[in-house]
């Protein structure tokens, strides 16, 4: 499936990543974070970043680095959740998971360093106003922690012996998915000095989309070529998860989706500017098979 937008911005996304990253041959542990970065990710989050910075006025490149930070911390948060003490899943992006691949002590410290280095390059951010900068950092780290992206993790590993009532499964998707969408096009605005009403609305915007992302993730996960998914069809059955499909049915739960979908890109109406190439984007979100 072709997306402009990706097809646009990856080359840019790749080569900013891959200048970022520390040479290859200069430990195994450095291998392993240039093997998971740079393994052929959709690169929705440094888009949605991109995009709603232009959308505020942002010009130029000087969002480039702060987009490939978002990456950063989304690769690492994947190549953790394969892990076997979390999903034990064997495939990612194509590929080996960098555990099958580096082995799991590797593959570990690879996650973390990817996490600290997107903290390195986020504070070295050049061509942005301090003010903005910490404000946009303040955003990052609180919805990638404990009451954000890691928080919904830590309800996903509970749920697997708990079961959840729809609400809390609402919560968590919101949390594990939504909270890295949010800081994306959150951060996109921030970096260009948008006022709070409009940081307001990508975040709703932001959260309509990443529970309608989780609930795609969710389907392909029953439904998708694995060649083209690229990672396991069948991860969250084999691991007991309670998930929108599980909860709603096939059906309904692509209903849902559908819906949210439609919530988020009327809100982008509520943009001064054009937003025509979110739309597509953000129904192409939907649409997608991997
Ligand atoms: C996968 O995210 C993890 C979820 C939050 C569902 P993506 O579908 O964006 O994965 P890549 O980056 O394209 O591999
Ligand atoms: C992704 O949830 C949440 C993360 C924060 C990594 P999944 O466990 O469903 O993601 P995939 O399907 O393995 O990519
Ligand atoms: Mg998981
Ligand atoms: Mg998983
Ligand atoms: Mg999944």
């Amino acid at each position: 499936m072709k997306m402009k937008l990706i097809d646009e911005y990856r080359p840019l996304i790749e080569k900013r990543l891959d200048g970022l990253l520390p040479k290859s041959g200069y430990s195994d542990c450095a291998d392993a974070m240039r093997y998971s970065l740079l393994s052929g990710g959709k690169r929705i989050r440094p888009i949605l970043l991109l995009e709603f910075y232009k959308l505020c006025g942002g010009e130029g490149l000087s969002a480039l680095d702060f987009a490939a930070v978002v990456e950063m911390i989304h690769t690492y948060s994947l190549i953790h959740d394969d892990l076997p003490c979390m999903d034990n899943d064997d495939m990612r992006r194509g590929r080996p998971s960098c555990h099958k691949a580096f082995g799991e002590d590797t593959a570990l410290l690879a996650g973390d360093a990817l996490l600290t280095l997107a903290f390195s390059v986020a504070a070295g951010t050049k061509g942005i106003d301090a003010d903005r900068l910490t404000r946009a950092i303040k955003i990052l780290s609180d919805k990638a922690g404990i009451c954000g992206m890691i928080g919904g993790q830590v309800m996903d590993l509970k749920f697997e012996k708990t079961g959840a009532a729809p609400d809390e499964l609402k919560e968590m998707y919101l949390k594990k998915t939504g909270c890295l969408l949010e800081t994306a096009a959150m951060c996109g605005c921030v970096l260009a000095g948008a006022d709070e009403t409009v940081v307001a609305a990508a975040s709703e915007y932001a959260k309509c989309v990443g529970l309608a992302f989780q609930i795609i993730d969710d389907i392909l996960d029953c439904t998708a070529d694995e060649k083209v998914f690229g990672k396991p069809v069948g991860s969250d059955e084999k691991n007991g998860k309670i998930t929108y499909v599980t909860v709603f049915g096939l059906d309904n739960s692509k209903k849902l989706a559908a819906e949210l979908t439609d919530k988020a890109v009327k809100i982008l109406e509520e943009f001064d500017g054009n937003t025509e190439t979110l739309k597509e984007f953000t129904r192409y979100l939907l649409n997608r098979n991997y």
